[in-house]
C-alpha cells in the first residue's frame, strides 16, 4: 500500500468555505488600505539569506532557529523563504530607488515562513498583511498606523483587543541601557536558564522577554529601557500618545515589550487579545529608522506593522454566521442533446450581462440536478429541456422564497433576472 500524501506540518490548506471568507476579508482590507493612501508592493517569497540575518538580526529567534534556509542546488546560493515582509520591502525600495524623491506608503500581503512549533494561531506557513511607511520621521505616522488598525478592528467588529505601547529609544540610549542591563543580569547569571545565558551578551533585551516564571522576579526588577530615553525620544513618544488620546484610542504602556526583531527603535506596539490563548498578539509593529541604512540605502526613517491573518481570521470568524459567503445568482440545469448547447450559450449570455452562473456539468436526472442547484445556494435555477430549446426558451425558477416558474427567451431572461435580483 502506498503511503497517503499529506500537506507539510504547520502549513494549511484553505478549503473553499474558508478561502471565501479570506477573500471577503482581503476585500475589506484593500478598501481600508486605500482609504489611508497605501499602495501595494509585491516582492518574491525567496530572498538571499543575508537579507534577514542582517535585517531581522543575527541573534533573534527567527534567524537563529526558525528560517527555512537552503542552498540553491544549481549555484550554491544561500536562500531563505521570507519569515517576514519588512526586510524584503525595504530591500526592494532601496533596489528600485523608490524613496529617492517621495516618501512611500506601501502594503503587502502573502505567506511568510517560520519553523515554529505549530499550535492554534501559530503555523509554519502563515500570512501577513503588512504596512510600511518609508521616509516619514514624525510621530504622526506612528499614530496613523495605530489609528488605522483601530479602525479595521472596529470595521470587523473585533472586541476584546488591547493596544500595548512602548518606546525603545534610539541606538545610543539602547547602548547605555544595554550596558547597565548586562551588569544587572550578570549578578543573576547562575539563575538564568539556557536561553537567558546564551542571550546575556548577544541580546540581553530578549532575556527580559522570557516566559519562564522562575525568572519573572529578576526580569521585573531589571533596569527599564524607558528610563534611559533622552529628550528627543521622550518627546516623540509623548507626541504619539497625545495623538492617540486625541483619536480616543486607548492604550497601555508596557515597558517590557521588546519585539522579536532587532530593527526597531522608538515606538513599538502590539495588539493583543485574550481569545487566542498563548498566541495573543495578532498585529504588531513600530518604528525602524535605522533599517534602510543598515540594508545599504540612504538613511531614511520608517515605520510599519503587520497583522497575522490567521489570527485576525480566528477573531473575526467568531462573530460571523457559518454558511457560504458567496453564492451564484443562477444554476443552469439541462437535459437533452439540443438542450445542452442551448443552455451553455444561455449561461454565457447571462455572464456577459454580469450574473454569476454555475452551469451543471456531469448529466443526471432533472431531480438530481435540481438538488445540486438548491445546494449551490443560487437564488434561481434556469431549466432547459429539449422542448424548451426547440422553442428557443428557458424556464426561470426561484429557488428561495415565492414565485412561479416562468418561460422566457434567453434575452428576456437577462432583463427578468436583473429585475428580480436588483429591482425594487
Ligand atoms: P512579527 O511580530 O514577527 O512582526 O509578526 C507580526 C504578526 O504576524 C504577529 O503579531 C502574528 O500575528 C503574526 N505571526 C507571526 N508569526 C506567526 C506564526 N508562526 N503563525 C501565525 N502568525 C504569526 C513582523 O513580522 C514585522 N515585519 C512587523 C512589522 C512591519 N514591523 C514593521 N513593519
Amino acid at each position: 500500500m502506498s503511503t497517503k500524501l499529506q500537506g507539510v506540518r504547520g502549513m494549511n490548506d484553505l478549503l473553499p468555505e474558508e478561502a471565501e471568507r479570506w477573500e471577503a476579508f482581503e476585500e475589506i482590507v484593500r478598501d481600508w488600505l486605500r482609504s489611508y493612501g497605501y499602495r501595494p508592493i509585491r516582492t518574491p517569497i525567496v530572498e538571499y539569506t543575508k537579507l534577514f540575518s542582517r535585517g531581522v538580526g543575527e541573534h533573534t529567534d527567527i534567524v537563529e532557529k526558525e528560517m527555512y534556509s537552503f542552498e540553491d542546488r544549481l549555484n550554491g546560493e544561500h536562500l531563505t523563504l521570507r519569515p517576514e515582509g519588512t526586510a524584503s520591502c525595504v530591500r526592494s525600495v532601496i533596489e528600485h530607488n523608490l524613496i529617492f524623491q517621495n516618501p512611500q506608503r506601501l502594503y503587502y500581503s502573502g505567506p511568510m515562513f517560520r519553523h515554529e512549533r505549530p499550535q492554534k494561531g501559530r503555523y509554519r506557513q502563515f500570512h501577513q498583511v503588512g504596512v510600511e511607511a518609508l521616509g516619514f520621521a514624525g510621530p504622526d505616522v506612528d499614530a496613523e498606523h495605530i489609528v488605522m488598525c483601530r479602525r479595521l478592528w472596529d470595521d470587523l467588529g473585533l472586541d476584546d483587543v488591547e493596544l500595548q505601547l512602548n518606546s525603545l529609544g534610539d541606538a545610543a540610549e539602547r547602548a547605555t541601557h544595554r550596558t547597565e542591563l548586562i551588569a544587572y543580569l550578570e549578578k543573576y547569571q547562575d539563575q538564568l536558564d539556557e536561553d537567558g545565558k546564551r542571550r546575556l551578551y548577544a541580546n540581553p533585551l530578549r532575556v527580559l522577554d522570557t516566559k519562564n516564571p522562575a525568572l519573572q522576579e529578576i526580569v521585573e526588577a531589571a533596569p527599564k529601557l524607558i528610563e534611559y530615553l533622552g529628550e528627543a525620544s521622550l518627546k516623540h513618544f509623548e507626541a504619539v500618545q497625545a495623538l492617540l488620546r486625541e483619536a480616543a484610542v486607548p492604550y497601555r504602556i508596557n515597558p517590557r515589550m521588546v519585539r522579536g526583531l532587532d530593527y526597531y527603535n522608538r515606538t513599538v506596539f502590539e495588539w493583543t487579545t485574550t481569545r487566542l490563548g498563548a498566541q495573543a498578539t495578532f498585529c504588531a509593529g513600530g518604528r525602524y529608522d535605522g533599517l534602510i541604512e543598515q540594508l545599504g540605502g540612504k538613511p531614511a526613517p520608517a515605520c510599519g506593522f503587520a497583522m497575522g491573518m490567521e489570527r485576525v481570521m480566528l477573531l473575526w470568524q467568531e462573530g460571523l454566521d457559518a454558511g457560504p459567503l458567496v453564492s451564484p445568482d443562477v444554476y443552469v440545469v439541462h437535459q437533452g442533446e439540443q438542450a445542452a448547447p442551448f443552455a451553455f450559450r444561455s449561461a454565457e449570455l447571462l455572464r456577459s450581462a454580469g450574473f454569476a452562473v454555475v452551469f451543471h456539468c456531469g448529466g443526471g436526472s432533472f431531480k438530481s440536478q435540481m438538488k445540486k442547484a438548491d445546494g449551490s445556494g443560487a437564488a434561481y435555477a434556469v431549466i432547459v429541456g429539449d422542448d424548451e430549446a426547440a422553442a428557443g426558451q428557458v424556464a426561470l425558477k426561484p429557488l428561495r422564497g415565492e414565485g412561479e416558474q416562468q418561460a422566457v427567451t434567453p434575452e428576456a431572461l437577462v432583463e427578468l433576472l436583473a429585475d428580480r435580483l436588483y429591482g425594487e
